[in-house]
């Protein structure tokens, strides 16, 4: 019998390989958050940054569990122009828009938006809506998301002066659901 999370991805593989159905991921995401627990087996903290752990990758999406512990923050950055769906599995988390300055202004970035997500929550982004900055509040929090396509490359911003780097995005596990019989 497949494990909720194989079921997650079967599902997700049925919203995402015939163009993209973003209701449909998600009430996906928003359904497995609220009532499933086999994302433990993915949890890993560190404290030197949130973690990044591979659940599934196809050509479609990759599927992540990030573990973030107290005061732990994303930089401020792009999606490469790719789909970003964040589900609130554990705790609650802050994100935060930002915008580029105006032509002429200081060159810091623009903070356009804030809001917290309670577990269960599901967040939406792209590039045409904003950059954004995401972090846990009160407390530690785990959270899975989806990147549509998957991203290796993306763009992180100094909020003070809009400053540029691109970073590989690395996982800090690889699991995978190798051993439950998923594939
Ligand atoms: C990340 O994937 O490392 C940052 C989180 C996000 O883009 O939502």
């Amino acid at each position: 019998m497949k494990s909720p999370m194989e079921a997650l991805v079967d599902e997700l593989v049925l919203a995402c390989r015939n163009g993209q159905e973003g209701s449909r991921i998600v009430k996906a995401l928003e359904q497995y958050a609220r009532t499933q627990r086999d994302w433990e087996r993915f949890l890993q903290f560190e404290p030197s940054s949130y973690t990044r752990n591979l659940v599934a990758r196809n050509e479609w999406f990759e599927l992540l569990v990030l573990c973030w512990s107290a005061g732990q923050e994303s930089p401020v950055h792009d999606h490469a122009g790719q789909d970003c769906f964040m589900g609130i599995l554990q705790g609650r988390m802050e994100e935060t828009h930002f915008a580029f300055p105006e032509p002429g202004s200081s060159g810091a970035l623009l903070e356009t938006r804030s809001r917290i997500f309670e577990q269960g929550g599901v967040a939406y982004i792209h590039d045409s809506i904003a950059l954004h900055r995401v972090r846990p509040v009160g407390g530690p929090a785990v959270s899975l998301h989806l990147y549509a396509r998957p991203i290796d490359v993306c763009n992180l911003y100094e909020i003070q002066t809009s400053q540029v780097v691109s970073r590989q995005m690395l996982y800090h596990s690889a699991r995978g659901l190798a051993g439950t019989g998923s594939r």
